[in-house]
């Protein structure tokens, strides 16, 4: 006979609240405090790169070629920040579509509860990312004026499979860039705790994302469909473009003009991006979001 509390039997139950009640369980089971479990005591070693080199702007240039590895371990640990500092902008973006989304819902939904959880989660990246950044010696990278003025006004009106698919894209991009990171022992070991922390708790927002997607989508028309499409296409442009702020360069000590016009010319980097979305194209193929619209924007985002 089970004792104390127990939870309210749900009739009418929807896959929905299956999937929330899975999340809900594996979070339970695997979940970080980031303040205790990431090394902040001991002092930055410069000897560390900050990212893989490999997914460095610059890898693969006759810039990078000429660099010292003091110069090249200088501009990954930039990067590393620059990367970190727009994970937490669009994490204020999607912890605000999210509280929109569930505001006034039913809270004795699993759904409700784990999109709470996803919102407690996010809070702690963005704490993380705050002070990995700062240990990283790097400033405040924010986005482009314009790219914070885009992302104010979607999380104020974006709703439904264009808020979920939006989230999706930003966080699988990260997704890539951080699975190698966390494994890679060239990475200073305190931002490879802070990837696998990000990778873990990520897999599961994914899933949801993914969910959520769908099951908006199944109820949009085509219109609707196409509108999101575009939006969703353009928001993951926006992203790709901020992830790596033009400031890392001369904040590395390089030559900011060279660096820049050599890292948009990155055919290397653009094949690492275009190489790790793979599995993200062929999910919005799959859901009818990769119109031909929205290919315009991932090509030119290099996603596909
Ligand atoms: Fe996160
Ligand atoms: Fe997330």
């Amino acid at each position: 006979m089970a004792t104390g509390i127990s939870r309210p039997q749900t009739t009418n139950r929807t896959p929905e609240d299956d999937v929330a009640r899975r999340l809900l369980d594996s979070s339970s089971q695997l979940s970080y405090d980031p303040l205790t479990e990431v090394d902040w005591e001991t002092p930055l070693d410069e000897d560390f790169h900050g990212t893989s080199p490999e997914w460095s702007t610059l890898y693969g240039t006759a810039y990078w070629n000429e660099l010292t590895e003091a110069q090249r371990k200088a501009l990954t640990r930039q990067e590393a920040a620059s990367v970190a500092s727009t994970g937490i902008w669009f994490e204020m973006i999607l912890q605000q579509m999210m509280l929109r989304d569930f505001y006034a819902k039913d809270p004795t939904d699993d759904a409700f509860q784990w999109a709470l959880t996803e919102i407690a989660d996010e809070c702690r990246h963005s704490i993380m990312f705050a002070r990995g950044a700062k240990k990283l010696r790097a400033p405040a990278y924010r986005p482009h004026r314009l790219a914070v003025e885009l992302g104010r006004f979607f999380k104020t009106v974006a709703f439904g499979e264009g808020a979920y698919g939006a989230i999706l894209v930003a966080e699988e991009v990260l997704d890539v860039m951080q699975r190698d990171w966390m494994r890679d022992e060239r990475v200073v070991p305190f931002v490879r705790t802070i990837n696998n922390i990000h990778v873990v708790e990520e897999s599961r927002h994914m899933k949801f994302a993914r969910d959520e997607t769908r099951k908006h989508l199944a109820r949009a028309g085509r219109v609707r469909r196409h509108i999101h499409s575009l939006l969703i296409a353009v928001a993951a442009y926006v992203i790709v473009i901020s992830m790596v702020n033009r400031k890392v360069y001369a904040n590395a000590g390089l030559d900011e003009k060279r660096a820049l016009r050599e890292a948009k010319a990155n055919e290397q980097h653009k094949s690492m991006m275009r190489s790790s979305c793979s599995g993200l194209m062929e999910f919005l193929t799959s859901v009818g979001l990769l119109t031909k619209p929205a290919l315009f924007f991932y090509k030119r985002a290099n996603l596909i």
